[in-house]
């Protein structure tokens, strides 16, 4: 990776990544590009190096950026998440897989690597759920599960048909501190933490009991530039590895938060769409292939990232 092209930079992933990339690859190599340029807390995305607009459905508008800064590796992050996926099941399809389309034929034309997140919404309801193998039965029951299994094996065909050097990972819940998550089924693990602090009671959509995968944003950043830059002999699962770095139930971060905040509260109000998408999903992945295909090792755990999340989100909201 030497200059770098990130889509959908100023949503929850890609306004963390491309100032980490910035740091790791010099501030000019990485191109940050979105629909639009109007979102909270962008301002040190747009303003550290290059941004372009680009809508990833306008492959012109892409191309020209690709040219333009002779882009060698592109990071796709525009996508639209699993709730409001269930909402708007066209928009979905056609932002998630046309977009995806778009960048893979720029990459076949140009010669360009791609990263593109695939996620736990990968599997179904027929999936085995606990420790769910890397290779198992996919059968997800919502459009942004469709749409990631698609995604998958489209990667997975162009890398085998055109030899574009496609990379991606599984993603569960990410839970981080600076961009709000954009809708997805696993985003109350974030705004449990800004309640906790805010105002001690915490609504909950998601039924006590319901595990899902979780990782903290700083070993997401690590696992996809590792991933990257893994010498491509050592990948055999490159376009869709498992990986983890926790497992809990609303109850268990509650009760984690609760050690920091005593006097914190859960009621729960569940949401039936997002319970239902939630249920489908497997309760814990096993990701021992990319442990052992490029050295996946993630550094926090509940109880470290709890420490870390409460701290920094107290210093952005201002809470003493
Ligand atoms: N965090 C995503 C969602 O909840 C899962 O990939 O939609």
């Amino acid at each position: 990776m030497k200059r770098i092209l990130v889509t959908g930079a100023l949503g929850q992933i890609g306004s963390e990544l491309v100032l980490k990339l910035r740091g790791i690859y010099g501030q000019n190599n990485v191109i940050a590009s979105s629909k639009g340029n109007d979102k909270d807390g962008s301002k040190d995305v747009i303003d550290s190096g290059p941004f372009e607009i680009v809508d990833v459905l306008d492959s012109k508008q892409m191309a020209d950026v690709v040219s333009k800064y002779s882009v060698d590796t592109i990071i796709h992050l525009a996508a639209i998440l699993s709730a409001i996926g269930e909402g708007n099941p066209h928009l979905l399809w056609d932002v998630n897989m046309n977009g995806l389309y778009n960048v893979l034929e720029i990459a076949r034309e140009r010669k360009c690597a791609v990263f593109t997140p695939s996620s736990i919404a990968a599997f179904g309801p027929s999936t085995p759920k606990d420790l769910t193998p890397q290779e198992t039965i996919q059968r997800p029951t919502t459009i942004y599960g469709v749409s990631k299994v698609a995604g998958e094996l489209l990667c997975d065909y162009y890398y085998q048909r055109f030899g574009v050097d496609t990379r991606g990972l599984r993603f569960p819940g990410l839970i981080s501190y600076k961009a709000l998550p954009g809708g997805g089924t696993t985003d109350y693990a974030v705004h449990i933490y800004y309640d906790a602090l805010k105002s001690k009671k915490f609504i909950c959509n998601i039924k006590k009991g319901t595990k899902m995968d979780m990782m903290y944003m700083p070993d997401a950043l690590e696992a996809i530039i590792n991933l990257m830059e893994t010498e491509p002999s050592r990948l055999i699962h490159r376009n869709a590895f498992n990986i983890t770095a926790m497992s809990f139930d609303p109850e268990e971060i509650y009760k984690e938060i609760k050690k920091h905040i005593p006097e914190f509260k859960i009621v729960y109000d569940v949401d039936l769409v997002k319970q239902k998408i939630a249920e489908s999903w497997p309760n814990s992945l096993d990701d021992k292939d990319a442990r052992r295909e490029w050295g996946w090792n993630p550094k926090y755990d509940l109880s470290a990232m709890t420490i870390d999340m409460l701290e920094k989100l107290k210093e952005k909201l201002n809470i003493k």
